[in-house]
């Protein structure tokens, strides 16, 4: 998958992509990540990349020429055209399904905003999908990008070692994960479920799903309600 990303503040990006899976990913050439300083396509000479809105009020948008600039330039003759993802908080939840959806195009570009974001007429020319990745504000598209980059990449087919580890996660089945423990046996006094212990797998699988069912009706009741819709 080749990735484009689209930003005022590359550095951000720096050492993202060379740990643990995401590097792994990058390392077998399952995933190419480039990065466009939005600042470049600026032509004043301030480069300013931000400019104040029309109709007044506190806070900067990110001007529409630079990205018009850049959009054709690296997408314009690109065939089939990328997938062009702008993250904001006024965007549809982004998802398990979503991600999983996202593991599946062939190249997808990232345009993080900034400030009060960017002008409507670039959302309108070239974006295809406006994420949200939860119900808070945050100060720029960067981590929201990487957040959905990650979700994405680790189920494109190969890039995590066993497959069952993605099929067990949280959200798979509309339910949140089990808990899980590792060696030793008892840890000042903590000690493991026996269930865990006792090597018989079919009552092992239903302490597992029997908790789970019980953390996701705790926790996240909005997701069992939304399974029995579907
Ligand atoms: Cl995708 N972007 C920004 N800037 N803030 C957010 C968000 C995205 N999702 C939630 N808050």
């Amino acid at each position: 998958m080749k990735i484009e990303i689209i930003t005022l503040f590359p550095s951000f990006f720096d050492g993202i992509f060379d740990h643990s899976i995401l590097k792994r990913a990058v390392d077998a050439g399952a995933l190419e990540v480039t990065i466009h300083n939005l600042r470049d396509y600026t032509t004043d000479k301030h480069h300013q990349a931000d400019d104040y809105r029309f109709g007044g009020g506190a806070g900067m948008l990110l001007k529409p020429e630079p990205l018009f600039r850049l959009f054709e330039k690296i997408i314009k003759d690109i065939k089939p055209r990328p997938t062009v993802i702008y993250p904001t908080p006024q965007g549809v939840p982004f998802n398990q399904d979503i991600a999983d959806e996202l593991s599946r195009e062939r190249h997808l570009v990232f345009l993080c905003g900034h400030y009060k974001g960017i002008d409507q007429r670039v959302i309108e020319r070239w974006v295809d999908r406006e994420y949200s990745i939860g119900d808070y504000v945050l100060t720029g598209g960067e981590i929201a990008s990487v957040v959905m980059i990650d979700a994405a990449v680790r189920m494109i087919p190969g890039v995590l070692g066993d497959i069952d580890s993605a099929r067990g996660d949280s959200f798979r089945d509309d339910l949140l994960d089990c808990s899980h423990y590792t060696r030793p046996e008892i840890i000042e006094g903590f000690g493991v479920p026996g269930v865990l212990l006792s090597g018989h797998h079919k009552n092992i699988e239903l302490w597992r799903r029997s908790t789970a069912m019980f953390l996701t009706r705790q926790r996240r009741s909005d997701i069992l309600e939304k399974s029995k819709d579907r």
